[in-house]
């Protein structure tokens, strides 16, 4: 059992603030196991309870995974003082306290994102250690070629002196200057800086994949959904097993 203040558990799933949940049951628009409440820091266990606002039973979850086909533009912090983020973008019913982005992508990348609630799930899936590869697709000012392909395979030394784990490169069949490159790190600017190393520059680029997942296509530029329990378990798997 996991007792919790009836008023947390009604704003930590994003229905309403702490202080509309203690007017909401004075009013007595909440239920709980089919009781109204008239106060709401009275104790519940949310895992077991059914609480209700407004007739409507709450489905509880402790935690929120979200993907996002990230869009150019956005920043992917949980806030900025000045410019958009990932988290204006999540449509109400997604929204709630404690959300961050899943590691970073530049303002500029598109694609891939992971938001959620749950810090373990977050460090698991950026953590080097945890080898979770992230791919993405590189679009470059000019072709590469077997020389990046083992330069990348062998670690790049970024111009600061940063030695980077071995990457997968994979430049596009038809020699345009388009490349798949798969790191298990997120170092700053790192797929950027690993080119500028093999003097390259990234004129675009876009998260595909993080361990087995990959983006489905469907997934317009800024739309999300939450994931499955069963890409929840499979990201966590990847995470626990390495992935290569
Ligand atoms: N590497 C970069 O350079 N930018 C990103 O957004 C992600 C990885």
């Amino acid at each position: 059992m996991a007792w919790m203040r009836l008023d947390r558990v009604l704003s930590g799933q994003g229905v309403c603030s702490r202080r509309e949940a203690g007017a909401m049951a004075r009013k007595g628009a909440v239920t709980v196991n089919g009781r109204t409440v008239r106060s709401a820091d009275q104790k519940v266990d949310p895992q077991e309870d059914v609480i209700a606002v407004n007739g409507r039973p709450l489905l509880y979850k402790e935690y929120l995974y979200i993907v996002m086909n990230k869009p150019q533009g956005v920043v992917s912090a949980s806030r900025d003082p000045r410019q958009k983020t990932v988290l204006d973008l999540l449509p109400a019913r997604l929204k709630r306290r404690g959300l961050f982005p899943v590691g970073r992508l530049d303002k500029d990348t598109t694609g891939l994102l992971l938001i959620t609630d749950d810090g373990d799930f977050a460090h698991r899936l950026t953590s080097p250690k945890k080898e979770v590869y992230k791919t993405y697709v590189a679009d470059l000012d000019a072709p590469v070629g077997e020389k990046e392909v083992l330069a990348f395979a062998q670690g790049i030394v970024l111009e600061d002196g940063t030695l980077c784990r071995p990457a997968g490169l994979l430049p596009e069949a038809d020699a345009s200057a388009r490349a798949t490159v798969r790191i298990c790190e997120g170092r700053y600017h790192q797929v950027k800086r690993m080119f500028e190393a093999v003097g390259r520059r990234v004129v675009g680029l876009h998260r595909t994949a993080i361990g087995n997942f990959v983006l489905e296509n469907e997934l317009a530029p800024g739309g999300c959904r939450e994931l499955t329990e069963e890409e929840c378990r499979l990201l966590r798997k990847n995470a626990q097993e390495g992935q290569m």
